[in-house]
């Protein structure tokens, strides 16, 4: 299969997730990126079911908005069943590196206000250490050169991502040359950083189940196993 036939395959697990478990009229938190762009797609198919959506991003606001789906203000929601969103890494503890399209800040947010995490994403993300792949940290922009030197006394090699403006206003420095051993620690580390607005370590707040689709099928694993 082709890494594209399991973000299928992932994103179509994720919406029986979602119809089996969400109840009907409850608000579902949808996240950014190729493979929750095919989750959107599935869920058009469950419309009907939902009291609304919540968009970590105006990508995605416009994406549900084309099927048709319900697109709420998180202001104007009181509670959020499931969050379900892509990731760029993740780890055993189920702690993720995110922000690969960078819409890390509002993804943030949204994960904060939903009651289950719903990480959807092919084999190829999981991995034993966080950092591989570059970390993302949303900048005000006047801070943008502080920051960098600051996370470069961290150890890591901030790059900026020429071109892009978040939906925020704001600048994002990719950090390379990392090996994340301790991404709560990290997490909260980075965000003290005076100028940071977020940064990509989904640690405090990790996954609470992982689809994760294999060439054998789609694994269900969960933060805690009770759950
Ligand atoms: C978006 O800002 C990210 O957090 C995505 O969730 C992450 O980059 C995964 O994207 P893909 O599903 O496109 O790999």
């Amino acid at each position: 299969m082709t890494q594209d036939e399991l973000k299928q395959a992932v994103a179509r697990a994720a919406r029986d997730y979602v119809a089996d478990r969400l109840p009907v009229g409850a608000i579902l938190g949808v996240g950014t990126g190729s493979t929750a762009n095919y989750f959107i797609d599935q869920i058009a198919g469950i419309k009907d079911r939902l009291g609304g959506t919540v968009a970590s991003s105006e990508a995605t606001a416009k994406r549900l908005a084309g099927h048709g789906i319900r697109v709420l203000d998180l202001n104007d929601v009181d509670a959020m069943g499931i969050y379900v969103d892509g990731a760029d890494e993740i780890d055993g503890s189920m702690a993720m590196v995110k922000g690969g399209g960078g819409a890390l800040t509002r993804e943030k947010i949204v994960a904060a206000v939903a009651d289950t995490f719903v990480c959807i994403c092919d084999a190829s993300k999981r991995v034993q250490t966080l950092g591989g792949y570059p970390l993302p940290v949303e900048v005000i922009p006047m801070a943008c050169a502080y920051v960098s030197r600051e996370l470069t006394k961290l150890g890591g090699k901030p790059k900026l991502r020429e071109g892009l403006v978040t939906d925020n206003g704001n600048l994002i420095l990719d950090v390379h040359g990392l090996s994340i051993t301790d991404p709560g620690g990290f997490e909260e580390r980075i965000n003290q950083i005076v100028g940071v607005v977020t940064n990509g370590l989904f640690a405090q707040r990790g996954a609470d189940v992982l689809l994760l689709a294999t060439a054998d099928g789609v694994q269900t694993m969960h933060a805690n196993p009770a759950s």
